[in-house]
């Protein structure tokens, strides 16, 4: 084992779980003898100075349960996507980024993000500094591990909210059309639509009709199930239609999906003739402590990100594979994005059971 020092960060959106990582990494750095620095808000803490700081087990004593990051993060934060001018040309910050890493003393840095992140994370790596990720969304849409930390929190929150939401369906005999988050994947809608009892799930791995979908919602009112819940992730489509966006894309920054839970709900109202009404789920999905599942499997991601410095395991992801925590090669994930295949046992058990994907 050479490296003596390693700095951490967390970037991209904020999930459940983000503090419980911090832990677990500075507890077993230090534990095997090795120094650890946080740096603020994602890569902002290599490129401005006095945006860092030690930390020790006594300053992340009590964070396990805590939402949030102790860090800070930004979604805004790609270093090569922020052209600056200088007396030898136009560059991106991404040579300071190398340069502060260095005389920072660090020997390798824990990069906790998203897709986008662990990309950034993958291009420091090729310019030369030793980098292990650990996968971070609520989405749960990071290729190669069967989980990411948050997603189970959300789930639950999600599914909370959907079993709210059915007894004053029922009270009212209305269709309640309730909106996740997920981007391009449907998995929190798939979990949760299962998990809270929805009736309609409609995911942007199957696009929906809305005839379909409206038919099926009547066929219910007819049998005397005069309720319907419809959970509807934020990037799920009509066929033929394109993704609801509440904003553009911006230089360093995604788009912003939005919108369709509103769309479905008045176009299901005009087809049905029932009393419907919507509800967007939104950052509530994101926020709060994370659930027992997440806490454990992001200390195991913590300590095993630990493990691979210890072993010079760089360029790599650290992955849940159960029963394992393993190790992939960032080449090999970033930018694949891990959607929910139509075929999936999930989507098989739910339409087995009646759950329609407005297809
Ligand atoms: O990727 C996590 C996520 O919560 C998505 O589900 C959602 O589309 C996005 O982030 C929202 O990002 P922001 O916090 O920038 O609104």
């Amino acid at each position: 084992m050479t490296v003596q020092r390693i700095g951490v960060l967390t970037g991209g959106g904020d999930a459940p779980g983000l503090n419980a990582v911090i832990r677990a990494v500075v507890k077993s750095a230090c534990n095997s003898g090795i120094e650890c620095i946080g740096l603020e808000d994602s890569f902002d803490g290599l490129i401005e100075p006095g945006r860092s700081r030690p930390l020790t087990p006594r300053d992340v004593t009590g964070i396990l349960r805590l939402g949030g990051t102790i860090l800070g993060t930004t979604n805004r934060g790609n270093p090569f996507a922020h052209p600056i001018v200088t007396s030898e040309g136009t560059k991106d910050y991404s040579d300071r980024v190398v340069e502060m890493f260095h005389k920072m003393g660090l020997g390798a840095l824990v990069v906790i993000g998203g897709d986008g992140t662990l990309a950034i994370a993958h291009q420091f790596y090729r310019l030369g500094i030793p980098v292990v990720g650990v996968p971070k969304t609520i989405d749960n849409d990071i290729a190669g591990t069967t989980n990411c930390f948050g997603f189970d929190t959300a789930v639950a929150f999600a599914t909370d909210a959907i079993d709210r939401l059915h007894t004053t369906a029922e009270a009212h005999k209305r269709i309640m059309v309730v909106e996740v988050m997920g981007r391009y994947a449907g998995w929190i809608a798939l979990y949760s639509g299962v998990g809270g009892g929805a009736d309609a799930i409609l995911i942007p791995e199957i696009p929906f009709d809305l005839t379909a979908l409206a038919e099926r919602l009547m066929e219910r009112d007819r049998w005397g199930a005069r309720f319907s819940i419809v959970v509807v992730a934020e990037g799920a489509f009509p066929k033929g239609g394109k993704l609801e966006l509440l904003e553009e894309a911006q230089q360093g920054h995604v788009e912003r999906l939005g919108g369709i839970g509103a769309r479905v709900c008045s176009a299901l109202a005009k087809v049905t003739g029932k009393e419907t009404r919507s509800v967007v789920l939104g950052h509530l999905q994101r926020g709060g402590a994370p659930t027992s599942f997440d806490r454990v499997l992001a200390t195991r991601f913590g300590a095993k990100a630990v493990e691979l410095i210890k072993q010079d395991d760089f360029g790599t992801m650290v992955a849940s594979a159960p029963p394992d925590i393993v190790a992939r090669r960032l080449e090999d994930v970033v930018g694949k994005a891990k959607t929910v295949p139509p075929d999936f046992d999930l989507v098989l058990t739910a339409r087995a059971l009646g759950v329609t994907f407005g297809d």
